[in-house]
């Protein structure tokens, strides 16, 4: 995570090929990451919430990236991350739609992570699957909660 973001966030950024957020402490050191990119979803491979009623590929918005400094692990930057993420989602929406917000997680601890904030496997199937998606439309119950 610290080697994309010193060798490739840059070029990432400058190519739009990904945003980077990041929330930085007072000498302006990177606490915390997250890129986001414009992606897509086949219809064919996501449940029927994400495909009822949609395009072949569907609009999303991806977290390619998120990560916490260790050294500020706990601190609550990353729970600030997501839901700045998932308000960006709910603003982008209004003017391009997006469907979801789309995640892969790194393992299952950060799978389990992500599903504090509503995520589901987009394999209804596999419920062990690491991919990950949030409708935009219940990210407001999301950023209501706790
Ligand atoms: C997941 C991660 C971004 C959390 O960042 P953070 O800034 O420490 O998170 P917060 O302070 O907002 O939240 C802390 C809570 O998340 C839990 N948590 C942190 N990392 C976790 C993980 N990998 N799995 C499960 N829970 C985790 C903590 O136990 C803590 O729980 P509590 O609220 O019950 O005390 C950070 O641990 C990290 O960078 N992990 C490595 C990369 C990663 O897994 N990224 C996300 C998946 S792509």
């Amino acid at each position: 995570m610290d080697d994309w973001l010193r060798r490739y966030a840059g070029q990432s950024r400058r190519g739009n090929t990904a945003a980077v957020w990041v929330i930085t402490d007072a000498s302006h050191a990177v606490a915390c990451y997250a890129t986001l990119s414009m992606t897509s979803i086949d219809r064919s491979a996501g449940p029927k919430p994400l495909a009822k009623g949609a395009p072949r590929q569907v609009p999303a918005l991806l977290i390619g990236r998120l990560a916490t400094d260790s050294r500020a692990a706990g601190l609550g930057l990353g729970t600030a991350m997501v839901k700045h993420i998932l308000a960006t989602a709910a603003e982008l929406n209004i003017k391009a739609a997006c469907r979801a917000v789309v995640v892969t997680a790194l393992n299952a601890d950060a799978a389990r992570w992500w599903q504090r904030f509503g995520f589901v496997p987009l394999d209804p199937e596999d419920s062990a699957s690491l991919d990950l998606y949030l409708l935009t439309a219940d990210i407001a119950a999301t950023l209501a909660g706790p």
